[in-house]
């Protein structure tokens, strides 16, 4: 098995296996980010250049640094091969160029985005971000499209990661979405907004790294960081019936998908569980949820409360 050093942490792991994966197998800060790519979704990855790193060691066939930084997702590893990534200033400074690059269309609306304080976006700006913009041109926005009657789509927000694409074309019997156009034009389009109402489309909110996918049984309820997130199940006939419930007291105010520490869904649920079962009675609560990456949402001591269940 093919030996990698990344910043100087020795792992072992599979041939074939990425430069992204392998730093997740070591953990910690020298993960890099990914905006596009999802272990779960076949393709992903390769679009957002977040996880840039530096190879400075080829392998030890060919122990010549690779010319580029190279997408970690996209890279896989060699034996012998050394990668910089939190080590090297030229990898930290073309992460803030892909974030300033990222934040040219993005709104800074988070007061009001549902997805503030599980923002992969709001991470990287808070790490990487320059204080104000350099952009002098007008920026690019959207009219809010209702997707089906679940799903809205702020197209101003969306850093065109494909994921939802993805969940589109992996998850669903018939794909009626998809990224119109190219370049500063491309968006993703529900070819003339044909609602998606199969089963599995809920997916897209939870894949979606930014705000731009948000649902609407939810929209303005309240912020992510006064809700406790339980992990519950229940006998679902379509999908594992294992969710997050997110509860503020005995109500349930939205239900999601159980995410990794990377913000990636193993196991993904229907819509009949994420938008319609919304009572305490219809689920199985099993405890508090460890959250472990999104530090505002872990930082919402819930471990100790009391769930008292009618
Ligand atoms: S809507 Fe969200 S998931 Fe879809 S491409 Fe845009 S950012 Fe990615
Ligand atoms: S996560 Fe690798 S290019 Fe987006």
């Amino acid at each position: 098995m093919p030996k990698v050093k990344i910043d100087n942490f020795e792992v072992e792991v599979p041939e074939g296996t990425t430069i992204l994966n392998a730093a997740r197998q070591i953990g910690g800060d020298i993960v890099p980010p990914a905006m596009c790519y999802y272990s779960t979704l076949k393709g992903s990855g390769g679009k957002c250049r977040t996880c840039l790193v530096k190879v400075t060691k080829g392998s030890e066939k060919d122990p010549r640094p690779m010319p580029k930084l190279v997408a970690s997702c996209q890279q896989t590893v060699m034996d012998g091969m050394e990668v910089a990534n939190i080590t090297s200033d030229e990898v930290l400074n073309a992460r803030r160029g892909v974030v300033e690059f990222l934040l040219i269309n993005h709104p800074l609306d988070c007061p009001i985005c549902d997805q503030a304080g599980e923002c992969h976006l709001q991470d990287l700006s808070f790490e990487h971000g320059l204080e104000s913009t350099r952009y002098e041109f007008e920026r690019r926005t959207f009219e809010k499209i209702d997707i089906g009657p679940y799903i809205k789509l702020h197209m101003t927000r969306c850093i065109l990661c494909y994921r939802c694409v993805m969940v589109a074309n992996q998850l669903t019997p018939e794909r009626v979405h998809g990224v119109l156009s190219r370049g500063d034009h491309a968006e993703i389009s529900t070819y003339i907004e044909k609602a998606i109402d199969n089963d599995f489309s809920g997916n897209m909110i939870d894949v979606c790294p930014v705000g731009a996918l948000t649902d609407r049984t939810f929209r303005f309820k309240s912020r992510v960081w006064f809700l406790n997130p339980m992990d519950a199940h229940r006998d679902c006939p379509t999908c594992s019936g294992k969710a997050v419930v997110w509860m503020y007291g005995n109500e349930i105010y939205r239900v999601t998908a159980r995410k990794d520490k990377y913000g990636e869904v193993h196991d993904f649920i229907c819509n009949t569980c994420r938008f319609e079962k919304k009572s305490i009675n219809d689920w199985t609560i099993e405890g508090p949820r460890d959250i472990d990456r999104h530090s505002v949402i872990s930082q919402n001591h819930y471990e100790g409360q009391a769930l008292t269940v009618r």
